[in-house]
């Protein structure tokens, strides 16, 4: 079969990677993939845009038999690439338009999970400046400001002091620098304890979970600096215990499932719920995506054995129970760690245009993914801020870190950042 992935971020690599080793699979077509995957004989290309280009993708999927066409990022399908390829009779793994708002909205997603008991901060949303800092003033620090629509998971100020609040408000609500993301913002309560990302594939009305796993958002080791897209991940994250499974699936995941389906919305795609988990064990929602995180899926794709084909056409046709066999086999007991590379000055102003050396040969256990590169007369070059992510399986979480960090000490760009300590929590 052949399968279309959309987008062209270390996420969609790393996914349409595994699905090429699928002997099921003869083609995986990537619209419009990066410098990496174009190096690879493995894939095909198109020069399409997952959000402009729809109709021109859907054309392509009908004349060619695509199987199935699977989104990587949150643009495409706020805009309402999975109800368009429906609409065409086209099979595509993601959430609706409509359902996309657990992560596009904010304020949707948190007044959703006030009418479905699903535990979270306490919240308020405000579009009004002077009502949002008297709310900080009487709330107190620490206290959380967020612009509600998206905004690359930059729109997140979690605030120690009330100063910075009232900044951060400002920056959103006052100087509009996210746009129509910010008219809005969530100011909500601190959560105490670690979080965790709790991805799971969705039929609309059942989940299968995948591996656990945790991103480090903060650019600078020690989780200092600014929030970024995420700097690194390992899979699985020690601290989802079984116990913690089973209430995430019973507290959180089956009520957003039962949820949408109740409000009109059934949700199918992935769910990614960032979960805040206490000393007591009792996790919260952070946030969810309608996504498989970044870079999250780059350790978690290492480590999934079974076929992932298989998965995607049970989550298609909605028999995602009948996955649940396939649970037992599916992943490597071995740990990975994701570390990713990125350009000089990222967040804020990355550094594009230079040319990346010492890329690695990839290995079934260990693959360097791309993220922000192209490809300009055979020469790789860096194009955006997280430039590659560097993957590796290892006998243990010392030992996954220590073999990830030997593919990121190879690679040469000018002004490369790594942060060091990629796993610390677990290694710990
Ligand atoms: P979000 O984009 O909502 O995931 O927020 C980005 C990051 O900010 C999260 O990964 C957390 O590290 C942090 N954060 C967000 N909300 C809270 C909260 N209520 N309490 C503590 N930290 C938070
Ligand atoms: N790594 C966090 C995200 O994908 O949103």
């Amino acid at each position: 079969m052949k399968i279309l992935v959309l987008g062209s971020g270390g996420r969609e690599h790393a996914m349409a990677w595994r699905l090429a080793r699928s002997p099921r699979v003869q083609r995986v077509v990537l619209a419009p993939g990066n410098g990496g995957t174009r190096l690879d004989a493995a894939f095909e290309h198109l020069a399409l845009d997952p959000v402009k280009d729809q109709t021109a993708l859907a054309d392509y999927a009908e004349r060619e038999g695509v199987a199935m066409t699977l989104v990587g990022p949150e643009a495409p399908l706020a805009a309402g690439v999975v109800d368009y390829f429906r609409s065409r009779g086209l099979k595509i793994f993601g959430p609706t338009r409509a359902a996309a708002q657990l992560e596009s909205s904010k304020d949707f997603a948190k007044q959703f999970m006030k009418r479905h008991a699903i535990p979270t901060a306490h919240f308020e949303t405000f579009t009004d400046p002077a009502a949002a800092h008297a709310y900080v003033d009487a709330k107190g620090a620490p206290i959380v400001i967020k612009a509600d629509g998206l905004a690359a998971g930059k729109g997140v100020v979690v605030a120690t002091t009330l100063p910075e609040a009232h900044a951060a408000i400002d920056t959103m609500l006052l100087d509009n620098k996210f746009g129509d993301a910010g008219a809005r913002v969530v100011i909500e309560a601190f959560l105490e304890g670690e979080e965790a990302s709790f991805i799971v594939m969705c039929d609309g009305e059942h989940a299968f979970a995948l591996a656990t796993s945790q991103d480090h958002k903060r650019v600078f080791d020690g989780d200092k600096g600014p929030n970024t897209g995420g700097m690194g991940a390992y899979s699985p994250a020690p601290v989802v215990t079984p116990e913690v499974h089973a209430r995430v699936m019973r507290e959180i995941i089956r009520p957003v499932l039962a949820g949408m389906k109740a409000e009109g919305m059934p949700y199918t795609g992935f769910l990614y719920a960032g979960l805040m988990i206490n000393a007591a064990g009792e996790p919260r929602v952070v946030e969810f995506n309608c996504r498989m995180g970044d870079p999250e899926t780059q350790p978690i794709f290492l480590r999934m054995k079974g076929d992932f084909s298989v998965l995607l056409e049970h989550a298609i046709a909605g028999r995602l129970d009948a996955a649940e066999r396939l649970a037992e086999q599916l992943w490597d007991h071995r740990p990975a760690v994701g570390v990713v590379l990125a350009a000089q000055h990222y967040p804020e102003t990355p550094r594009t245009g230079d040319p990346i050396s010492g890329l690695p040969p990839d290995a079934e256990d260990a693959v360097v993914f791309h993220a922000g590169t192209r490809l300009e007369g055979g020469q790789l070059l860096t194009s955006g801020g997280r430039v590659l992510c560097a993957t590796a399986l290892g006998a243990n979480l010392r030992d996954a870190q220590q073999r990830a960090y030997r593919l990121v000490d190879q690679i040469q760009f000018e002004g490369k950042q790594a942060r060091r300590d990629i796993g610390w929590r677990a290694v710990k």
